[in-house]
């Protein structure tokens, strides 16, 4: 297809590469990041995940010898060769990341008729031709990672993934090739070196890790160009980093949407709604969200309230307000065909909807019947989008969330030949399937920013790579199962590690009813999981965390409770991602790339840097093997017991025991009980410090904002630096760094834990303690 080298040029970071038939270009992002695009669908990038490409200067030279070009970076060697086959070798010479030289030997089934098991409903997925297709030479010792949300175990070798947003309602199982969301961005460690491959083409695309035949890993597309960035850790914190530098961080978000959230299709008409919200307070079980889902429109018209149930919006989202409330709810995309209504009226009348290969206004079956689909690819339909947000903002509604926009319809995806108009352009549902969702959530965003001038909360099902930047997500219809609960960490930790931070599942699932026993184990999954979310399908038994019985609500309300003390160091968490992508709920190799015993570990995670979770996921069990890693001490946070890394434990875990280690030396910020946030002045800080039984020396940095405007990106807020050292003496260091947010703790409470009575020093006075708490006002 390339032929071969003939000659290149350099213009600044890029470098054109003219082969036989057509030119190439690599583009030197950064020290870590190169770009290799080819035109072979349109001239120009039209990215919607990397909205600014930034170039940063960097040092490289480029040499033509012997038909092969050579590009020397300070980390990386690049060999270009001829057909465009890239070999690239770390500075040591070790290579990274090679082209695979061969032809595609698909395995092929021989001698059976294939046709008679797809006539009994087997899905049996063939060889694809792709018009875009890159191999790479699968080398000893690999391990993936990332793509998004998906199915089965954390490492994705040896398995086959599209990426074509899909609401498939029938449980999610292992082999699922998709889900509702498309990121094509795969992460792989080789001996113990990590790099990364982001794939930037929104046609359908696959991603197979030496399924179709061990010798190679490839992606390929059905269109559009070739694309993609290669990026060098070698640690993945670094190629983590380095993604979402291009993609986008995710955002700090207001903290009211880290405390716990419930849902329910559906919560109507408003008595329902106030019964649920009561009983949430009368149980002293903490709540601050709760979820109005499609019964709460007119005839499923968006943007419109049923009157009947819900007499006077404003009325009952105040009353819930004084209750310590706030309301999200749901806004598909699909548009109910009625002239009466203003949405749809409106919309014809400016041509806001998207057409049929003819020209007409396409149509199709969503909950109102017969719906249009609004076109996000327009800037003036986004426009449009984004200020219908007021209509709901105005009825004091807090949050939006946006589902059925892989698009889904009652009739499976739409047709390819829907046509979009992307701003003079004509695109077609084949190229931007993958971005709809996206694009939603972009103008949604936008206009909840807009005009609440506040860190919008909107939580989406379908995302392309990029969503990050404004939207939450979750991980759409799951069931009530242990097989779901299990695989819900793997999928939460490569979403996490595909720069989607802000992010959960359905608690105690979706589809089908769940048990007492299930919900509490997913409660105790949940209270760590930066989105905490009940939710559960039409005709499902009552799941909130009270209807089972008086043990298991017992055990959620403790957990619930748990997840408020701990937000102080969510949201830390979360400020430190806003920063360098790291997620929060992430798998144990994150934090311990030198330890390989963490690189298959599917059921245990960390949240953030200083807390190990090793959930139970089974029926009944009431302990578990636990791996704690290699590289520091850990503390049972249960009973103060320290660990070696390195190990494996066995934990008792009876039904309101969920095994959680703190790393030694470090510190955990904790909040006062409250029953929703903002309920009870936060005037104490307490800190839980996590002391091991050796000399040490740790600090931590803690923050606190306003926690709801975008104030603290103009500096406003306040840093802590906590620093420990701990020899003959305890000596504590307790610093404000940065103050210009107004409010500030009165006290900080130090919690010792593992204390054995030395002398405590703190700010250079000697303190008192008692019953390993000392307490000073600042
Ligand atoms: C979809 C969503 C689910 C929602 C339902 C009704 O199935 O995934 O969360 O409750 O639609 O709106």
């Amino acid at each position: 297809m390339f032929g071969k080298i003939l000659d290149y040029k350099i213009n600044k970071n890029v470098i054109k590469v003219q082969f036989e038939e057509i030119e190439a270009l690599i583009s030197i992002i950064n020290e870590n990041v190169v770009n290799f695009f080819v035109p072979l669908y349109k001239n120009e990038r039209n990215s919607k995940a990397v909205e600014n490409l930034e170039y940063r200067d960097v040092n490289f030279s480029a040499q033509l010898k012997d038909s092969k070009l050579l590009i020397k970076m300070n980390k990386l060697n690049i060999e270009v060769n001829d057909n465009f086959k890239i070999d690239i070798y770390d500075k040591n010479g070790e290579v990274l990341c090679r082209d695979y030289r061969g032809e595609r030997e698909a395995f092929e089934r021989r001698g059976y008729n294939l046709h008679l098991a797809k006539q009994e409903g087997h899905n049996i997925n063939g060889h694809k031709d792709y018009k875009v297709f890159v191999s790479k030479v699968m080398e000893n010792d690999m391990y993936f990672y990332g793509l998004g949300e998906r199915t089965g175990s954390l490492n994705k070798k040896g398995y086959h993934y599209k990426n074509w947003n899909t609401d498939d309602p029938s449980p999610h199982g292992e082999t699922f090739q998709q889900l509702y969301k498309s990121i094509p961005f795969l992460i792989s460690i080789k001996n113990k070196d990590a790099f990364g491959i982001f794939f930037d083409n929104h046609f359908e695309s696959h991603f197979d890790m030496g399924k179709e035949n061990s010798s190679y890993y490839y992606f390929g597309a059905v269109d559009g160009n070739i694309d993609y960035y290669f990026m060098y850790g070698p640690e993945v914190k670094e190629v983590v980093n380095q993604y979402t530098n291009l993609t986008g961080k995710t955002p700090l978000p207001q903290l009211w949407t880290l405390g716990y959230q419930q849902c329910r299709w559906s919560y109507a008409p408003e008595e329902r709604v106030l019964e649920i919200a009561k009983a949430f307070r009368e149980k002293e079980i903490p709540c601050d969200t709760l979820y109005l889902d499609i019964d709460y429109m007119d005839g499923y018209r968006v943007f419109t309230w049923d009157k009947e149930k819900f007499n006077n919006p404003k009325d009952f989202t105040n009353k819930l307000k004084e209750m310590g409330f706030k309301v999200v709810t749901i806004i598909d995309p699909g548009v109910k065909v009625d002239r009466e209504y203003g949405i749809y009226s409106e919309g014809i009348k400016n041509n806001y909807f998207a057409k049929d290969k003819d020209g007409i206004v396409y149509k199709n079956v969503v909950w109102p019947g017969e719906s249009v689909y609004p076109d996000f690819m327009n800037s003036k339909v986004r426009k449009w989008w984004a200020n219908n947000q007021k209509i709901m903002m105005d009825s004091g509604v807090s949050g939006i969330w946006n589902d059925m926009n892989e698009p889904a319809s009652f009739n499976g995806p739409l047709p390819e030949d829907v046509v979009f108009n992307e701003d003079g352009n004509e695109v077609t549902h084949k190229e931007i399937h993958n971005i709809y969702g996206h694009m939603m959530t972009k103008a949604t965003y936008e206009g909840i920013k807009e005009y609440t001038k506040k860190r919008p909360f909107v939580i989406t099902r379908a995302c392309y790579s990029g969503t990050q930047k404004y939207s939450t997500v979750w991980t759409g219809d799951n069931v009530s199962t242990w097989e779901h609960l299990r695989m819900s960490l793997p999928m939460l930790m490569n979403l996490g590690l595909s720069g989607l931070s802000f992010s959960g599942t359905d608690v105690g699932g979706f589809g089908h009813d769940c048990t007492g026993e299930l919900l509490s184990r997913w409660v105790q999954v949940g209270a760590f999981t930066p989105l905490f979310r009940n939710h559960s399908s039409l005709g499902t038994r009552d799941q909130e965390p009270w209807t089972f019985d008086k043990e298991t609500e017992e055990i959620n309300k403790k957990y619930i409770k748990l997840r408020y003390k701990i937000l102080p160091y969510l949201y830390d968490s979360m400020w430190e991602g806003e920063k360098t992508g790291a997620p929060i709920i992430r798998p144990l190799l994150f934090n311990y790339q030198d330890d390989k015993k963490t690189y298959e570990i599917n059921d245990e995670f960390l949240c953030g840097d200083n807390i190990l979770v090793a959930p139970i996921v089974e029926q009944g069990s009431k302990q578990r093997l636990v791996y704690l890693p290699k590289g520091n001490k850990w503390i049972d946070f249960w009973t103060n017991e320290i660990y070696d890394g390195g190990e494996y434990i066995i934990k008792e875990a009876p039904l309101d025991i969920c095994p959680i280690f703190i790393k030694a030396s470090s510190i955990i910020p904790m909040a006062l009980e409250q029953n929703f946030i903002g309920e009870k002045e936060q005037d104490t800080l307490i800190l839980s410090i996590y002391l091991s039984d050796e000399d040490e020396k740790f600090t931590y940095t803690h923050y606190l904002d306003d926690g709801e405007s975008f104030n603290y990106r103009n500096g406003i807020y306040n840093e802590y630096e906590i620093s420990i050292e701990n020899k003959e003496n305890l000596n504590i260091s307790f610093i404000t760094k940065n103050n210009k947010y107004f409010k500030n703790y009165r006290k900080v409470r130090f919690i010792l834990n593992n204390f054995n009575g030395k002398d405590i020093i703190v700010n250079g006075i000697k303190a008192d303690v008692k019953d390993n708490l000392i307490e000073i006002n600042i």
